[in-house]
């Protein structure tokens, strides 16, 4: 039994060998996972700081590598402190209940952002507070006029909820990743401030965004009175997020996280994790865009009109991927199949996992465990279904 259990933990192969029928039989079959960075699986020194993690009781504030990351998190993001989480989800809802202690207070979001479309509406269900959703601009930033406009009506006004946060999400994921300009974050905190109304950031994707703006990550907290932090993303950790914001912000943050249930013990072997992400992010992180950035640009030079990407508006590990002609999810199932045509023709068979993100696009994400091979074999299959797809159009197979 304990064999079988340690013989599951062993990671697996990302190369398997076909079946040995027909022109399949012997041809490698590599399966590149580009449904989202939350796949990655921790690697051996990963895996051996989480073995060898020194720990306490961390529900008496006794783990030392809980506590040397949330010290060290703090100094990164340039607050004064952080708690560590299970799921950057609680870590969100933490800080909206921090923020909003009045029931019935306004929260402002985007309408596609995380914590609206993704949470179960917990800030409602759980925290009593009601959401106000303003439409997503291209570059994921809310309209500047809308927010002042919302902050303000409730002004002398006993019918409209009052509005005491406004939540930003960075990077922007259902945008594709796109990063906030510093001066947008600046504009929308200054507009908060001046109404008493506090930001708080989703950033379970933050350390993405600074490295794609090249700056510390405290310079874009800056801007912004809490943060979330997701270490099972980019970070390629297994599990747990921080919230970050100031000292008595996080004092009752810590009473709500025993609340809703995050309170933890020997929490030092998943801190250990999220140690070894963070130890080498910048590098890990600015490889993913780079080969983001590189399969965009290899998409648009097949110039296909069934695919089409825009490689500036790939700002990260995102590439929104526009669809034309087929149904998405038909594109998604023929990049996970594969054929003895595809074997005589490339010599190999690559399973390309991606989700359908609307009716006319699918979403591709970069993470550690996609390496730069990967890529250029994510590509190969693309062209691959492409030109049978065109092939199809003209009859000919
Ligand atoms: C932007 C954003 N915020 C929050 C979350 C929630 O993270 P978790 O799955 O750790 O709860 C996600 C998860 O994908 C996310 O993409």
């Amino acid at each position: 039994m304990l064999r079988r259990l340690a013989r599951a933990a062993t990671p697996r192969q990302r190369v398997f060998w076909a079946r040995r029928s027909g022109s399949l039989a012997e041809v490698p079959t590599y399966v590149v996972d580009l449904r989202s960075d939350t796949v990655t699986k921790p690697g051996p020194a990963m895996r051996r700081a989480m073995a060898e993690a020194v720990v306490g009781d961390d529900d008496y504030g006794e783990d030392p590598t809980v506590r040397e990351l949330q010290a060290t998190v703090a100094e990164l993001l340039g607050v004064e402190q952080t708690l560590f989480v299970p799921t950057n989800t609680m870590a969100n809802l933490i800080s909206v209940m921090c923020h909003c202690r009045r029931r019935g207070s306004q929260l402002l979001l985007g309408r596609e952002c995380h914590i609206h479309v993704y949470e179960q509406g917990g800030v409602a269900q759980i925290a009593g507070v009601h959401s106000h959703p303003l439409p997503d601009l291209p570059y994921g930033t809310l309209d500047l006029t809308d927010l002042e406009r919302l902050v303000t009506r409730s002004l002398g006004s006993p019918y409209h909820p009052i509005c005491e946060l406004i939540c930003l999400e960075n990077t922007h994921s259902s945008s594709g990743g796109r990063v906030l300009p510093l001066e947008y974050l600046r504009q929308v905190h200054l507009l908060a401030r001046s109404h008493g109304v506090r930001v708080h950031l989703d950033g379970a994707r933050l350390m993405n965004a600074a490295v794609a703006l090249g700056v510390p990550p405290a310079r874009i907290m800056e801007h912004c009175d809490s943060v979330s932090l997701c270490f099972s993303k980019g970070l390629g950790a297994p599990v747990g997020a921080l919230v970050g914001g100031p000292k008595d912000f996080i004092e009752e943050a810590w009473r709500l996280r025993k609340a809703l249930g995050g309170g933890m013990r020997q929490a030092g072997v998943l801190a250990a994790a999220a140690l070894v992400g963070l130890a080498d992010a910048e590098e890990m992180l600015q490889r993913d865009h780079q080969n983001a950035q590189r399969f965009a640009k290899g998409l648009q030079e097949l110039a296909s009109p069934v695919c089409s990407v825009d490689p500036t508006a790939v700002e990260t590990n995102m590439v929104m991927v526009r669809v034309d002609g087929l149904p998405p999810d038909e594109l998604c199932r023929r990049l996970q199949a594969v054929s003895a045509d595809e074997a005589a023709q490339t010599g190999r068979a690559v399973r390309v996992l991606v989700f359908p993100w609307t009716e006319r696009s699918v979403r591709a994400v970069w993470h550690r465990d996609v390496s730069t091979q990967d890529t250029e074999l994510a590509l190969g299959k693309w062209a691959f279904v492409l030109r049978t797809l065109r092939l199809g159009q003209d009859g000919r197979s």
